[in-house]
């Protein structure tokens, strides 16, 4: 496969040269190579991204930012001097994969123990290929056998590229990966920039960061074993700390893994900003046997000259156009009910049969039953493990109440914890080495439970077949896919000690290797990623996840935070958002009005008690569904503009826009009044200025009466809404006339 001279280009050539559209020699490709520069250009429908070798057979980073339409500007890749005995070459070089090595003093890409003791890797390029909009680029270690090759991928439409590397040992003997990273971008150096992150915990998710870079390192990670609530595996770094939702240049990356991830956003004592990403190298230990190789995660990123919301509209192209497990054939999300809130370990045939009846009537699509109805699990001090029936909650098994489900016109989904054991049940009883442990030493409790090893093979096909035997005899479309706790105590006594730290990786290949396996052999199986609510949120889960649960934290107003960071990032489409009863989190309570339209902004499900509701709340919530659904495709697919951010006031607004811009429809909410403060004039955007729009609202809240409204007058005039006191909401519809 591996050809040095291996081309496509040719082909495009041929290609834009028949079609006459060649104007530029590089306009129809997305990856070329530039024999004068000997450079590569990457190039998406605004950016461009460019690596070339240097004098010293250096794989170097040239540039990366808005689109360059001449190759010939750009002088051949050259590497930096050294600055002083202090500061060599190697750390002054935009080196685009720097093996720890020589003088190298900033965050390696890869660093490395080698059989005889040599920890020393200089790393030079050796050969190329490019297929499509992938490019390979295969590097080798001035000495030993030890290649690396860095595989480029190309989404012109998304302005995005994936980086990853793959590390293989060609020596004969075993060599130790201490650090293994996809990769390290570039930004323009000596310019001043601001760093947006997401940080957050258990209920209190996402919550956006924003600090100016300065020299050193801010670690972006996770040491516990999953993605983690605490900080969030994607950046986004603005010039001159000054953009917007609309404005500014930004450059952003997120990273694809489910386990231990680092990204280090650097600024060098030469004011270069450099953002490393990939395994954490915390308790990092991969040993490579000869002939073995690893591949590392996923690493995404972009530039948009559009602000913040041109970031996020951005990645959501990404994940529904490339990622999602439904990308090639997209579908709106179902509305769904979960009777977690209602019931909690209570469950039972009749009583799920009950609420089931309930969601059907107020037209929810899909019925799922959460904890509870396995093993001896009547609280959470039993039973994980067990993914057997409980007999005394329904002794008939679930078919009765699925059957039932079925006929009122839903599908049913049931909730699962794969990866934990309670120390109280049949599985510990017999395998309790199949627990993650030290020999000899405490084995930590989290929500009395243990963690499995499923970096073992016995531990994933056990959990495998626990679940497929569950869905061959089940009409189960729709598996949520809980982790409540992180790692402790990784011990894996079973291998060879140097091979033990290998847990980190293996386990989170076997998750994902149970998920996709379940996918092809259920058809139609859908899966919500969860993890205590938001803590497993990343571009590798969502490769083989539908949607994730945001947040345990439900309540609404908190839910408007939590709901504007995870949508910097990730899709509207996969955040689910349920409508529960008041008083909620906080203590607050909130009209069910509010918490329909706060939940609407995403993929909405409902959590509430249906036994408890009144008439009144069961006719609104059956409006408001059937509203949604006459929105919904908008919502999940469309492009998000926040036009009022809830951490800057007392009024949040959001305007999602169809992407072919036949609908757009404003969500708007006032969480406490002050001072009769009057209400700000809102501004559409991203409409077509001389189309007319015709107005629908749910309510009488929208001060302008018109029918319709051209696009100029909707985004530059704007619309007043009379939201008045505590948590007052709506929604307005437009459609292009
Ligand atoms: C976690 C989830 C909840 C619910 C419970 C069940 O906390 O986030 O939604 O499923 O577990 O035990």
């Amino acid at each position: 496969m591996k050809n040095k001279l291996f081309f496509t280009r040719p082909f495009f050539l041929l290609t834009a040269a028949i079609l006459g559209v060649c104007s530029a020699a590089n306009a129809a490709d997305a990856v070329h190579y530039s024999p004068t520069q000997k450079a590569w250009f990457l190039e998406t429908e605004h950016t461009t991204y460019v690596v070339g070798v240097n004098e010293n057979g250096e794989l170097q980073n040239m540039y990366w930012g808005e689109k360059l339409t001449r190759d010939e500007d750009l002088a051949p890749a050259h590497s930096n001097p050294e600055w002083a005995s202090f500061d060599s070459s190697a750390t002054t070089t935009n080196l685009e994969y720097p093996g720890w090595g020589g003088r190298l003093y900033t965050e390696p890409s890869l660093k490395v123990t080698l059989a005889d003791g040599v920890r020393d890797l200089v790393l030079k390029y050796d050969s190329q290929q490019i297929e499509g909009n992938t490019l390979r680029l295969t590097c080798k270690d001035i000495k030993y056998n030890l290649t690396v090759t860095l595989i480029y991928r190309v989404y012109p439409e998304e302005d995005i590229i994936r980086k990853s590397s793959t590390i293989e040992n060609h020596t004969k003997q075993v060599v130790t990966l201490e650090s293994a990273q996809s990769g390290v971008w570039y930004l323009p150096r000596n310019e001043q920039y601001r760093l947006t992150y997401a940080a957050g915990r258990w209920a209190g998710e996402d919550q956006l960061q924003q600090e100016p870079i300065r020299q050193g390192k801010v670690v972006l990670e996770s040491r516990r074993g999953n993605t983690s609530h605490q900080l969030y595996p994607w950046f986004a770094i603005d010039k001159g700390g000054s953009a917007d939702q609309q404005h500014g240049q930004v450059w952003f990356g997120a990273l694809g893994w489910s386990g231990n991830w680092k990204m280090v956003v650097e600024e060098t004592p030469m004011h270069q900003v450099r953002i490393t990403g990939g395994y954490n190298d915390f308790d990092f230990s991969y040993p490579l046997k000869p002939g073995e190789h690893l591949d590392t995660p996923e690493y995404y990123a972009g530039y948009s000259d559009g602000g913040f919301g041109g970031v996020s509209n951005s990645l959501y192209r990404l994940e529904l156009n490339e990622i999602l497990p439904d990308h090639e054939h997209p579908h709106v999300r179902p509305v769904l009910y979960n009777s977690w809130e209602a019931t909690e370990f209570s469950v039972d045939e009749a009583g799920q049969k009950t609420l089931a009846e309930k969601a059907a009537k107020i037209g929810v699509e899909r019925f799922v039953m959460d904890d509870g109805w396995f093993g001896a699990r009547n609280n959470d001090h039993a039973g994980l493990g067990d993914w057997v029936v409980n007999k005394q909650k329904f002794p008939n098994g679930l078919g009765p109440l699925i059957r039932y489900v079925n006929q009122l016109g839903m599908d049913f989904g049931l909730w699962f914890e794969p990866e934990m054991v309670n120390p109280d049940s049949d599985l510990y009883r017999k395998h309790p080495d199949w627990a993650m442990h030290f020999p000899g030493r405490p084995r930590s409790e989290a929500r009395n439970q243990l963690v499995l090893n499923m970096a073992r093979d016995d531990v994933r096909d056990y959990i495998f077949n626990a679940i497929d035997k569950m869905l061959s005899e089940n009409n189960i479309k729709f598996i949520k896919w809980d982790m409540n706790r992180h790692f402790s105590e990784p011990g894996w006594p079973e291998v060879p000690i140097a091979e033990q730290k290998e847990i980190w990786i293996k386990y989170v290949r076997n998750v994902y290797d149970i998920m996709d396996r379940l996918r092809q052999k259920h058809p139609g199986l859908e899966i919500e990623s969860c993890s205590g609510g938001g803590g497993r949120v990343d571009l590798g889960v969502l490769k083989r996840t539908d949607e994730v649960w945001t947040s345990d934290n439900t309540e609404a107003l908190d839910r408007l935070k939590i709901q504007e960071g995870f949508t910097y990032a990730y899709s509207p489409k996969v955040m689910m958002a349920w409508v529960t009863d008041v008083p909620n989190f906080n203590g607050r309570s909130t009209p069910l009005k509010f918490r329909f339209l706060v939940a609407m902004q995403g993929s909405l499900g409902i959590g509430a008690n249906l036994n408890k509701w009144s008439p009144e709340e069961f006719d609104l919530a059956t409006k408001m569904i059937s509203y949604y659904k006459s929105i919904r495709e908008t919502v999940q697919m469309g492009n998000l503009y926040r036009l009022f951010s809830p951490r800057e006031g007392e009024f949040t607004a959001n305007e999602y826009v169809a992407r072919d811009g036949k609908q757009a429809v404003v969500f708007a909410f006032l969480h406490s009044q002050q001072f009769r403060n009057p209400m700000p004039a809102v501004h559409l955007r991203g409409l077509d200025a001389n189309a007319i729009y015709r107005v629908k609202t749910i309510d009488d809240k929208l001060v302008e009466k018109h029918e319709t409204y051209s696009g100029s007058y909707l985004m530059n005039h704007g619309i007043e809404f009379n939201l008045t006191g505590d948590y007052d909401s709506t929604a307005v519809t437009f459609e292009r006339q």
